[in-house]
């Protein structure tokens, strides 16, 4: 009995020749994400239900990947890449679980989940028992063309084409609804009598319009949906129209940019509304920007929770971070890895932030690292404060608790704790903890030596 809902089948498994890339070409990033994010996001959910990828070319990588960001995900190996048809043949086991089976290439990054789901609906209430995506770009070079024959559609890839052939402008998008049935009947029906030596799966289409089973043409109205990625022009050509299409999106919701040409905006990321982007902006990954915040010029934004109202002054580099509500940040400041700046806190220039938690109201204003510390509230913490919390061996904690004042050029030589409402003298080296409501002076005292300056000049200089 097959299982309800329709399976998902994703090739991933050729090598890219044309990317020249040691990285298989489904990993290769596209606006920071691997291009079979793509797919993947766009088959997540109902009425498509299991997923399965066959990879080749880099599986180990490839697997791993989706093990991590998509697990669930049922990976088939194709330990040679002869062809689609063969790709689809060494998934036959899996594909045999579903009644219809979506059959879809890694490479295709820019179909929407409303284009899958409308195919997937006119091929399901239209009993087809097979539909195929075409379309018509503005230049066909490179894709299978879609003929008419006297026995429906054949398609004739481009290196098999005859030159009249090569003429058709509507072309195939690769993308494929099967009813499984049919589809594995004719699996073993397939060649390699061409050009590249390889199985076709396109080869089914015309197989199945000669068997009189019901063979359904789909076009795409937008041709920009089902541009393939094959060669470095191309990805950067999809990186393009995606950043546009992504970006459009948010200004809908009431993102401004000062120059929407300039930024990128990763596709898992949330902004919200009356968000600024100031030109050569960069946030990526599962990024979430609250509202009112301002983005300032060059600042890049990874895996990070920025709250309402926050004001990155510019070239801020922030991953893996959250910033809470009302704080400021920057010009150049370096924030990173699990680290909290906490409501209304100021981290200023040339200030770097590891792992660490700055507590609300705090200020860190100028030329500072803060690592694997916890900083509490309303703590001031002067120019050129280091945390040493690296002996050599391991990183040492460093905490230092509330209303507090560093003085600047402090060194905090972790582990170290320093109490609440606490001052430390500028230019100390702080070993040992200081307690609460404590003055900690942790320097050589300074002598002033009287006509020092006199006595060593020589005397035809006016010395003594
Ligand atoms: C394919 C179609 C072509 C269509 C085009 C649309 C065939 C024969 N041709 O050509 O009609 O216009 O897509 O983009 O299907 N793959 C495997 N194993 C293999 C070979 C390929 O998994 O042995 C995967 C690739 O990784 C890729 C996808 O299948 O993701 C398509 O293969 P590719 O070689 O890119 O086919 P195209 O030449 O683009
Ligand atoms: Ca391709």
């Amino acid at each position: 009995m097959p299982e309800s809902g329709t399976g998902v089948l994703i090739l991933a498994a050729g090598k890219g020749t044309r990317m020249k890339s040691e990285t298989p070409k489904v990993l290769l990033s596209l606006l920071d994400e691997p291009l079979l994010y793509y797919p993947m996001k766009s088959t997540d959910s109902p009425p498509f239900s299991s997923r399965a990828v066959v990879v080749g070319h880099g599986s180990g990588a490839v697997a791993e990947y989706l093990e991590k960001a998509w697990p669930g995900t049922d990976v088939v190996i194709q330990k040679e890449q002869l062809g689609t048809g063969h790709a689809v043949a060494v998934a036959r086991d899996w594909i045999a679980r579903f009644e219809h089976v979506l059959v879809i290439p890694g490479d295709v990054p820019l179909i929407s989940k409303e284009t899958f789901s409308m195919m997937h609906s006119r091929h399901v209430e239209g009993g087809e028992d097979c539909s195929f995506l075409v379309f018509e770009p503005t230049d066909p070079t490179g894709y299978g063309r879609v003929l008419d024959t006297d026995r429906g559609f054949r398609i004739v890839e481009e290196k098999d084409a005859m030159e009249h052939e090569k003429k058709c402008g509507r072309v195939n998008g690769g993308i494929y609804a099967f009813r499984t049935s049919v589809l594995l009947e004719q699996l073993d029906g397939i060649g390699r009598n061409n050009a590249q030596g390889e199985y076709y799966l396109t080869d089914i289409i015309h197989n199945l319009c000669s068997c009189e089973n019901k063979v359904r043409m789909i076009m795409c109205s937008d041709p920009e949906e089902i541009e393939g990625v094959n060669d470095t022009v191309q990805l950067d050509r999809v990186s393009r129209i995606l950043r546009r299409r992504i970006l459009a999106g948010h200004m809908e919701n009431g993102v401004k940019c000062v120059d929407s040409e300039s930024v990128w905006v990763g596709p898992g990321v949330n902004i919200g509304e009356d968000v600024m982007l100031e030109p050569f902006v960069q946030v990526w990954g599962t990024s979430v920007i609250g509202r009112g915040s301002r983005l300032g010029s060059f600042s890049i934004v990874r895996n990070c929770l920025i709250g309402e109202n926050v004001h990155l002054l510019g070239h801020v580099v922030i991953h893996d971070s959250a910033v809470m509500e009302n704080a400021r940040i920057g010009p150049f400041a370096f924030i990173r890895d699990g680290s909290e700046i906490m409501a209304g806190a100021f981290v200023g220039k040339f200030v770097e932030i590891k792992k660490s938690t700055i507590g609300e109201g705090s200020k860190v204003p100028h030329l500072a690292y803060i690592g694997d510390a916890t900083v509490g509230i309303g703590t001031n913490i002067g120019a050129g404060t280091i945390t040493c919390n690296f002996d050599g061996e391991k990183k040492n904690p460093t905490f230092i608790g509330d209303r507090c004042f560093v003085g600047s050029n402090t060194m905090l030589v972790a582990p170290v704790s320093i109490g609440d409402e606490s001052y430390i003298a500028a230019g100390s080296v702080i070993t040992k903890d200081v307690p609460s409501g404590s003055l900690a002076i942790g320097r050589a005292r300074q002598k002033n030596i009287d006509g020092w300056v006199r006595r060593r000049k020589k005397p035809e200089e006016g010395g003594e």
